[in-house]
């Protein structure tokens, strides 16, 4: 059994505390969260104790790790004290807002010897999952492109709309589109070129940063992807994922369009594979929760003493390289080099 903290109970951190009450070996002691009273009814709804401060915690917890789900720009801060209290740290993506930062926190985490993770959740994702099983399997021969795409309605649940400030959250260049690149690299390795341009925020243009990205990248032998995302969608408009990847001997697709961000993330929709001889395979991913199957891989690798080899601190790093590549791209209308 091991003992969690969780740092920051917004909607993420929500999220986060429902997929943990279902671990088996894991007990989620303590919650963390300056706004007080938000924090108080999580901690006494779970019967765990609560700290206002990611300092008040580390003087008075025997949690063995903690999941940071505080706003991005506060990340590297409270994973480097905890990963300096001896406490295995998971943090939710991006790992941080600039590279410096991000190092300080891979510095930490082996200086301390802890196990150390990104919430990278669409390695944990049962669709996601399933087609880069496809595809490592070979049964569709060599992937030449990938095509994803991530949009949303304008999220509104944030406290004091730090996400609507490129300062405090990178925009959604960062926020979202991330996701999509971190899914580029987990395929096809570390970007060696990248393009792209985008759409700063409309109701906030100044600060917003990008509102809505798309970004080409090359890789090496001769892949290609690209990535849209984008949060200035307004209404009733779907959240949106899709992922289609052109092969050697065929295609594999899969669209998904639901709810207003991820709380609909339950409803199946199934894998199409367009075969090169004309044939259609659909194929279904095993539905299990992917906040649940990524805190599941954290705990057992911390109970199992195994190192962390999916979404470590390292590949959150590198998935905040692209997308800081992508915005230097964008914004000066270049090529961006690896
Ligand atoms: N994996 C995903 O799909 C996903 C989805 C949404 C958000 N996120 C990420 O999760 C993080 C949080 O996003 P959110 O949407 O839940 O934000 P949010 O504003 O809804 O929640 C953040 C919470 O942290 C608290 N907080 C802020 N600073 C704190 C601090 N220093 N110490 C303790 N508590 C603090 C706030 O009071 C709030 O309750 C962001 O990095 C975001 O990018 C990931």
């Amino acid at each position: 059994m091991k003992k969690v903290a969780l740092i920051g109970v917004g909607y993420i951190g929500q999220i986060h505390a429902s997929a943990l009450s279902q671990i088996k070996n894991a007990q989620l002691v303590a919650v963390v969260d300056n706004l007080e009273d938000r924090g108080r009814k999580m901690a006494e709804s779970i019967n765990a104790k609560y700290f206002k401060n990611v300092d008040e915690l580390l003087r008075n917890t025997d949690a063995d790790c903690v999941d940071i789900c505080v706003p991005t720009f506060a990340h590297p801060e409270t994973a480097i004290k905890a990963a300096n209290a001896g406490k295995h740290v998971l943090c939710e993506k991006p790992l941080a807002l600039s590279l410096q930062d991000a190092d300080e926190m891979i510095k930490a985490a082996k200086a301390n010897n802890i196990k150390a993770m990104t919430g990278h959740v669409l390695r944990f994702w049962p669709e996601y999952m399933k087609i880069k099983e496809l595809i490592d399997s070979g049964y569709l021969g060599t992937p030449i492109h990938a095509f994803c795409e991530r949009l949303a309605v304008t999220p509104d649940w944030q406290v004091a709309n730090w996400d609507k400030s490129e300062k405090f959250s990178g925009g959604a260049a960062i926020d979202l589109h991330i996701h999509d690149l971190d899914l580029l690299i987990w395929l096809f390795g570390r970007p060696e070129i990248v393009k792209a341009q985008g759409v700063f925020d409309p109701d906030n243009p100044k600060e917003g940063g990008f509102a809505h990205i798309f970004t080409t990248a090359q890789f090496k032998n001769g892949r290609s992807g690209f990535a849209e995302g984008g949060w200035a969608f307004k209404g009733a408009f779907p959240f949106t994922m899709a992922l289609r990847i052109l092969c050697e001997k065929g295609t594999v697709e899969w669209i998904f369009r639901a709810g207003k961000n991820i709380e609909e993330r339950g409803q199946a929709a199934n894998i199409k594979i367009y075969n090169k001889d004309g044939s259609v395979d659909t194929i279904e991913a095993k539905q299990t929760d992917a906040f649940f199957n990524e805190l599941t891989y954290f705990i057992d690798c911390i109970e199992k003493n195994k190192p962390i080899e999916k979404a470590t601190f390292e590949d959150g790093r590198a998935s905040l390289e692209f997308a800081l590549a992508a915005i230097k791209s964008a914004k000066e209308q270049s090529v961006v080099k690896l």
